[in-house]
């Protein structure tokens, strides 16, 4: 399952590229709100951190499929033609998404609440389906039983399409879609963070050093013991 940050926070994106194994950037409009700033420029910015090849999904606003298209395109000289457009999946984003993929555009469906609507995604081509596991929830469903099931019609449907499950609220979330093996998963920095915290695993470590501190001498290491 590839991991991916849902943010658009360039530092918070620079320290995860930095510490932990991640595949790519996902952004929402909303997510790009909190920037503050002209959404290009801080787009650019990501792009330049995780490199011309990563994964970085940007989402278009037109409500009508001519408008999605016009965007895509704008999106693509912008910010490189690997980058996946991620198109609401509506009557017109279904439109938008067949135009796109017959010109080779990747494409990331998106606003997904039910299977109904990731089975017609996968219709259309996408490459990935989006499902929204904690608002999912939110409405009395079950969101990782909803991506799970997205899988399976996807494959055993020969469709290629890889669920990119996000709105994730913790980190078991995430684990349970690894255990059963979706394409992607994208989660807010704080919550892959989260992934890692544990007080057990700072105090193990904590001992050792003091066993070996205790045996050789306080700041040593297995470099100047
Ligand atoms: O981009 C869609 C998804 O990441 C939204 O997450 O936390 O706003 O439900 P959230």
């Amino acid at each position: 399952m590839k991991l991916i940050i849902d943010d658009a926070n360039v530092e918070a994106i620079k320290a995860l590229y930095e510490y932990f194994p991640v595949d790519g950037v996902t952004t929402n409009p909303s997510i790009l709100a909190k920037s503050g700033r002209n959404p290009y420029d801080v787009l650019s910015e990501i792009r330049e951190i995780i490199g011309a090849d990563a994964e970085l999904h940007v989402q278009v606003i037109s409500k009508k499929a001519e408008g999605m298209v016009a965007e895509a395109a704008k999106i693509r000289e912008k910010l490189g033609t690997n980058t996946y457009i991620k198109i609401p999946t509506t009557r017109e984003g279904l439109k938008a998404m067949k135009t796109l993929k017959a010109e080779g555009v990747n494409v990331t469906a998106t606003a997904i609440y039910t299977a109904q609507q990731a089975f017609l995604a996968g219709k259309a081509g996408a490459d990935y389906a989006a499902p929204y596991v904690n608002r999912i929830d939110n409405l009395g469903a079950d969101g990782v039983a909803t991506a799970k099931k997205i899988h399976d019609i996807y494959r055993k449907n020969n469709l290629h399409t890889e669920v990119l499950a996000a709105s994730f609220k913790n980190t078991q979330q995430v684990l349970e879609l690894a255990e059963y093996g979706v394409g992607a998963a994208t989660v807010a920095a704080d919550i892959i963070e989260g992934l890692l915290k544990n007080a057990c695993v700072d105090s193990a470590i904590d001992a050792f050093t003091a066993d070996f501190e205790n045996l050789v001498g306080k700041g040593k290491t297995m470099e100047n013991c």
